[in-house]
């Protein structure tokens, strides 16, 4: 299986010359790690010429957030539609930065189901922003995921990602273990399936938080995930070509 990398660039690089580059780099980066898929969630400003420069389909997109609605007053938001139409194959729902500034779980229930609707694959994340030793981000995490997935038919659980990513592994000096990761893959696909039926056995899982071409690799084999959401070392092309290289070769 192909691990699934979705390179969130966040509200980054400062201009559109150092996108340019940036994904220049990120392109040659997928070329090279061929049993790698790759998509990129860069500002939303930058994906239709980008798009344009990523010739052949190595390389797919994702919005790094969208609104429910399909047209309509609600300004600054991007539709799932209009995603579509611009060829985005995937969005980011309920980031624990978007949560952070005041995303609900209802909103990532609204968004999750808008997304399906326009054939967008949505990719939920969840996850602590900080944790005790009571084990109550387990509940915390079987919330976010009632709620999100409650719009999603049973049929369609396969076509959902979702990324586990407690908010005190953002941005943060280390990833959490893999052995913590495997724990956490094996509660969210008996939570999906105890909810939602069998075929949340077909929901993809990855990890997200301080991933970096020092644990990508381990990660990728003792996690239990099919891939891995990455902030900082998608930002940088030699830190991204690093990355793609410990994935490759692991
Ligand atoms: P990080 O960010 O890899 O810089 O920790 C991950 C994310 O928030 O997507």
């Amino acid at each position: 299986m192909k691990a699934l990398i979705v390179a969130n660039w966040k509200m980054n690089p400062a201009t559109w010359r150092t996108a340019k580059r940036l994904f220049e780099a990120t392109k040659e980066a997928a070329d090279y790690a061929k049993s790698v898929t790759v998509v990129v969630a860069p500002p939303a400003l930058y994906v239709r010429e980008l798009r344009s420069l990523s010739r052949g389909k190595r390389i797919t997109f994702a919005l790094q957030n969208v609104h429910y609605g399909s047209t309509g007053a609600y300004t600054g938001e991007i539709s799932c539609a209009q995603a579509k139409d611009a060829g985005i194959l995937y969005a980011i729902i309920g980031h624990a930065e978007r949560r952070e500034m005041g995303e609900t779980d209802d909103d990532t229930r609204k968004k999750v189901a808008a997304a399906l609707a326009a054939d967008i694959t949505p990719i939920l994340c969840v996850g602590e922003t900080t944790r005790s030793a009571n084990g109550e981000y387990f509940n915390t995490v079987k919330e976010q995921l009632r709620t999100g997935l409650a719009d999603v038919a049973p049929a369609k659980l396969g076509r959902v990602i979702i990324t586990y990513e407690p908010l005190w592994t953002i941005g943060a000096d280390k990833a959490m273990s893999p052995r913590d990761m495997h724990e956490m893959a094996i509660f969210i696909r008996k939570t999906v399936v105890e909810m939602r039926g069998e075929n949340g056995m077909s929901t993809k899982i990855l990890y997200g938080g301080s991933v970096d071409e020092s644990n990508a690799g381990e990660m990728l084999r003792r996690g239990d995930v099919h891939g891995l959401l990455v902030g900082r070392a998608s930002e940088d092309g030699d830190k991204f070509m690093a990355l793609m290289n410990a994935i490759h070769n692991a």
